[in-house]
This record gives C-alpha cells, sequence and structure tokens, in this order.
C-alpha cells in the first residue's frame, strides 16, 4: 500500500528520500513522486511504475534541497498514471502534499471546492484535500498553514497520513495520521518521516509513532506534536530494535526465500524466553493479566485477514482442543459491518503481521468500545494494533518485506501454539504428560524446519514440472485444513495460478467435478488421525486421471505409491503439523513464481500492508 517518506536537515534530502521510497516498494505500488524545495522553489517529480522510472526521469532535472517528501502509490481514486500520482500540488502552486489512506467525504468537498472555481488536474482524493486545506488557509486572514490543517482535518472523514510542504516555509514538514501510520526518526539537526521504520533505520533508532488525530510540526532542530485541539503532545521516543540486514536480501534472490529460509531462527527467537524445555513450561508475561479472564470466557473471537485469517483458523482447532474453549474466527472486513454481537469482557485475539490492516483496526475498534479485551498477535512492533491492543505477543518474526507472508505466519502458528497450550495446562484441559510432550515437539519445530530447508532444491524440480498448471486445488483435513488454504492463497499471490484450498473431504461435494488430467492436487497427508481418509480421497483423484503431489510424514508407505511426486516432512504432533506443513507449500509457490519469471517479492496488485479497507 502507498509509501511515505520525508527529510528535513542539513543534508540532500532527494537521496535519502529515494531511498527510503526503495525501502518501500515492498508495500506494493504502482507509481511514485518527489517533491522538493530547493530555497524558494518547489519542484514536484512523479512516474507512473516503479522507483527506477522516477529515478531515471529525475536525471539532470533540479533535485537540490535539504526538505523534501516522497510517495510511492497504490491506486485507489483513479487509474495509475503519471497524473494521480502523489505529491499532488494545490491550485497556487505552494502546497505540495502526500497522503496514504482514503478521504471518504472528498466527493462532496471537490464539489464545493469546483463551484469556487479550483481545478482538479487528478481523479484523487489527495489533491481534494490539499486543495481544502488551501482554501481554508487563503480565506482566512492571519491563518497559519497549522490552523487550516487542524481546521481541514476536522472536517475530514476517511482515513490518512500526509506530508504536506509549503514553498514559502522551507524550513518546516506539516505531518498528520488518522488511521494510517507515521513514524518520525529524530536526528541531531534532521528529521526523517516514514509510514514504517525501514527507510528509517540505517540513519536513527530513536524514533517516535504519531498518534491518530496527532499534528506533527517538524523542523531540523524541533519536532512539536499536537492534538487537533492545539494541545501539546509530549513526543514518546523508542528504541528500534531492528537489525539493517533485516531489511536487506544478504545474498538471497529474493526477500520471499530469505525470509521463508529465516523460519527455523524467527521460530526459535519467538519460543526464546517463553518456552523452557529444562522444567517444561510455558511463559506468556504479554498475556498473564488477562489468563484468568480468557479461560472463564464463553468464546473467543479471532480477528484477522489473509494469511493471517488462516493462522486464526489453526487457531480456532488448537484452542478447541487444548482449552475446550468455543472459538470463532471471522474475517474483520465482515465483522466490522455485520453487527456483530460482542459484549462487556469478550475475548477478541487479533491477528495481523503488518499491525496496520485497516479492516482489522477498525473491528477490534469497535469491539472495544462494546467492552471486548482484545489481544494482539502483532508482528511489527509498535504499530497500530499492537498499540490498540489490551494486551499481546509479539511474534518477534522480525521485518518481512516479501509481500507473501512466510515467516510472520509461522510465527503466528508458534505465538499461538504457546499460548493455547499454557491455557490449557493451566485449565487443566489437557493433561500435564501431553503438555509436555506437546512443548518438547514444539521445540524441535526449529531443528525439523530446517531439515525441510535441506530439500529445497528437490522441491524446485518439482515446482519447475508442474510450473504450467492452470488449476490447483490443496486439500488437507484437520489442522492441515486451513494449510491448504494457505498453500492456495500462497500460489495465487506469487504465481497467479489459480488455486482453491479445501477440506480435502469436502471434495466430493463438488470440486471433484475439476478433476482431469489437466489438474493437480496438493494434499497434505501427513500422519494424523485423518491419514486414511486422506489416502482415500487422493486415490478418487488418481481414479479420475488427476495429477497427485502430496506432503507426507517421513516413513509414510502408502501416498508415496499413489502420488505422483511426494515432498517429505519430518514427524510431530498433529497439533505441531502446520508449523511444519505449510514451508513445503510456501517454497513451492514461491519456485513456481520465480519458474514463471515473476517478481515474487512484489507481485502485481498487492500490497504488503492494506491500510485502505
Ligand atoms: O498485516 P496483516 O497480517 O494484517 O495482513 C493481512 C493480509 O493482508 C495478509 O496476510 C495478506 O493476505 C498477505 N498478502 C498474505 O501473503
Amino acid at each position: 500500500m502507498c509509501g511515505i517518506v520525508g527529510y528535513i536537515g542539513y543534508r540532500d534530502a532527494y537521496p535519502i528520500v529515494l531511498k527510503g521510497l526503495k525501502r518501500l516498494e515492498y508495500r506494493g505500488y504502482d507509481s511514485a513522486g518527489i517533491a522538493l524545495i530547493d530555497d524558494t522553489k518547489l519542484n514536484v517529480y512523479k512516474k507512473q511504475g516503479k522507483v527506477a522510472a522516477l529515478e531515471e526521469f529525475c536525471y539532470g532535472k533540479d533535485v537540490k534541497g535539504h526538505i523534501g517528501i516522497g510517495h510511492t502509490r497504490w491506486a485507489t481514486h483513479g487509474e495509475p498514471n503519471d497524473r494521480n500520482a502523489h505529491p499532488h500540488l494545490s491550485n497556487s502552486g505552494k502546497l505540495a502534499i502526500i497522503h496514504n489512506g482514503i478521504i471518504e467525504n472528498y466527493a462532496k468537498l471537490k464539489q464545493d471546492l469546483v463551484s469556487k472555481g479550483y481545478v482538479f488536474h487528478s481523479d484523487t482524493d489527495t489533491e481534494v484535500l490539499i486543495n481544502f486545506i488551501e482554501d481554508i488557509y487563503t480565506n482566512n486572514a492571519g491563518s497559519t498553514l497549522e490552523e487550516a490543517l487542524r481546521i481541514a482535518l476536522k472536517r475530514v472523514v476517511g482515513a490518512y497520513c500526509i506530508l504536506i510542504v509549503h514553498e514559502d516555509e522551507p524550513e518546516v514538514i506539516y505531518a498528520a495520521r488518522k488511521g494510517s501510520p507515521l513514524v518520525i526518526g529524530i536526528g541531531k539537526g534532521e528529521h526523517f518521516l516514514a509510514s514504517d521504520a525501514t527507510p528509517i533505520i540505517e540513519y536513527t533508532r530513536e524514533v517516535v509513532y504519531v498518534n491518530d488525530y496527532e499534528i506533527a510540526i517538524v523542523k531540523p532542530d524541533e519536532l512539536i506534536l499536537k492534538n487537533l485541539g492545539n494541545e501539546r503532545q509530549t513526543p514518546y521516543i523508542t528504541k528500534l530494535d531492528m537489525q539493517l540486514g533485516a531489511i536487506e536480501k544478504e545474498g538471497y534472490a529474493h526477500f520471499m526465500l530469505k525470509e521463508i529460509f529465516e523460519q527455523p531462527a524467527t521460530i526459535f527467537d519467538c519460543l526464546r524466553g517463553r518456552l523452557d524445555m529444562k522444567d517444561v513450561s510455558i511463559t506468556l508475561s504479554g498475556i498473564a493479566a488477562y489468563e484468568q479472564q480468557i479461560l472463564a470466557a464463553n468464546r473467543i473471537i479471532i480477528l484477522a485477514c489473509g494469511t493471517s485469517w488462516h493462522a486464526g483458523l489453526v487457531a480456532e482447532y488448537i484452542i478447541e482442543e487444548t482449552c475446550r474453549i468455543p472459538v470463532e474466527v471471522e474475517y474483520a472486513s465482515e465483522f466490522r459491518y455485520r453487527n456483530p454481537i460482542v459484549k462487556n469482557g469478550d475475548i477478541i485475539i487479533a491477528i495481523s503481521q503488518s499491525g496496520e490492516t485497516a479492516d482489522t483496526i477498525v473491528a477490534i475498534d469497535q469491539a472495544k468500545k462494546n467492552g471486548a479485551i482484545i489481544l494482539g498477535v502483532v508482528n511489527a512492533v509498535g504499530s497500530s494494533i499492537a498499540r490498540i491492543s489490551d494486551a499481546g505477543v509479539y511474534t518477534h518474526s522480525g521485518p518481512e518485506i516479501g509481500v507473501a507472508s512466510t515467516k510472520a505466519f509461522t510465527g503466528q502458528l508458534a505465538v499461538l501454539v504457546l499460548a493455547a497450550l499454557k491455557l490449557g495446562v493451566d485449565n487443566k484441559t489437557i493433561t500435564q504428560e501431553r503438555f509436555s510432550y506437546l512443548c518438547y515437539e514444539l521445540a524441535a519445530v526449529p531443528d525439523k524446519i530446517k531439515k525441510i530447508l535441506e530439500d529445497a532444491p528437490a522441491i524446485k524440480k518439482i515446482a519447475e514440472k508442474y510450473a504450467n498448471c492452470q488449476d490447483v486445488l490443496f486439500l488437507g483435513r484437520g489442522y492441515n485444513f486451513p494449510i491448504a488454504l494457505e498453500g492456495a492463497l500462497k500460489l495465487k499471490e506469487i504465481s497467479y495460478i489459480h488455486a482453491e484450498g479445501y477440506p480435502a473431504a469436502e471434495m466430493k461435494h463438488g470440486p471433484i467435478a475439476l478433476v482431469d488430467e489437466k489438474l493437480l492436487s496438493v494434499f497434505i497427508a501427513t500422519k494424523d488421525p485423518y491419514y486414511e481418509k486422506v489416502i482415500s480421497n487422493m486415490q478418487e483423484i488418481k481414479a479420475r486421471k488427476g495429477m497427485v503431489l502430496a506432503i507426507v510424514s517421513e516413513g509414510d508407505k502408502y501416498s508415496s505409491n499413489i502420488a505422483d511426486d511426494v515432498i517429505i516432512v519430518p514427524e510431530t504432533d498433529e497439533l505441531i503439523a502446520p508449523l511444519l506443513n505449510v514451508v513445503p507449500l510456501q517454497l513451492l509457490a514461491y519456485y513456481i513464481g520465480v519458474e514463471k519469471g515473476y517478481d515474487v517479492d512484489k507481485p502485481r496488485n498487492l500490497a504488503k500492508s492494506v491500510t485502505v479497507e
């Protein structure tokens, strides 16, 4: 989704803003632009396509200036082209804005502005916003831009993170947020602004996360935060705990591959300090204060989107098994609009890698207003969902740059397994013996994933064989059903192959009609209580001449004889198996995407962090 970068200080702004935009490329975008003030002249350059196209366009032009703002746009209002790219100028040509989010009442505002003679050069809501601000600014004698901004933002409906520069004020960037993230890095005589910390970390580790309804007035030596009521707010400075290497490829061909291979380490980090194998215990201090309320709950609601929703589905199976508490898993985007029943004290678990997904944020906001307790399972430290949550557990997977979620998913699963086991043993709904066994299996996951990764060359060969498939079914039962959904989502995202995930037994209720010699069915057929039944489903596909690829446990005797190809994974308990079984599916999607020549880190139309509805 849109990315925002800003710089003000003593250095040249252009290279810093441009590099920042490159760091934000992973978020997904279709055009890019930059505004710089060179002494008293405001220059704006923008281009459809990649940041590289913008860089080429700027070559030989005036890119001087110590103040600059830059943007990568993911189209919402108006198609992706040069005209709709940000920054947008006000009618006077003196104000430039970049914006992440959507102004919902832009049509009405635009109508009023047109009737006053304003002219628009793009189809965007952002150009409406900057002219609305300019209109207030110029029509209120003596008003400052800061005041005009405050008045405008009180009348705006929607979500935004905006940066504004004014040609006549070359020593200040105005910034504001509501529902879209904004981080400000504090340097010595300079400030860095961005949608997330990745463009900032090579310059400073001290950052301020701006809150909703706050305006930042950013000068080289000063950062002033105010609320929309014009009251000063104290900036809360936090230290970034992120290494530069974490946002670089470090020799891997793609971030996605790097992140798949990082999983032994990220899961180890996630378990560290929480799972103690000396006395076989689990400590989750993040949610300890709420444990009794969770155990007393009549039900738990899990809210998430996409891959995080799949982690929620796995959690439903695990929590119901270990804690015997009913769990409902909802798409946040549906939940927020369907007048759900949420009561005081209800437990909501929000799962999100980015912590900035707009649908999830609004859904938990609503639930919180009804008195629900929000527990966050979030990767991005300091993100909006982490901050809205009453309590939670970070996944500690590190920055995930590839648009397709991989290591964040297994991090979510690891956290959810830890929580379910801890609650289950305290609730006495699982025996101490089963608890110990599952802890042992969980601790063994990093090494078992390492073993799967050793098979990457074999998985690559299988991927090459099936890369030209048009349609793929992913089938699994029990804990492996959500993994089938996740396998299908990964393949769709990365290879643009049509793929569907189904519970294996559902196949005969419809999808089997698709089976012919061209259809590939990927079975997750590891050792669990449904194994025999899954084998029968596999035979049903083979009987209809369909192609079968099976993910099987070590030592598997039967499916290897039925399937056309197999990928072997180490054996574990069915409750832990999703953590292992998803890994070959991630690799399969990755290698098919690469084989087809696609940009696997930035698949078309997708955004890493979906900050609009
Ligand atoms: O940041 P979140 O976990 O809240 O994001 C939710 C989805 O947008 C995300 O999982 C999406 O489905 C990914 N592209 C999956 O690879």
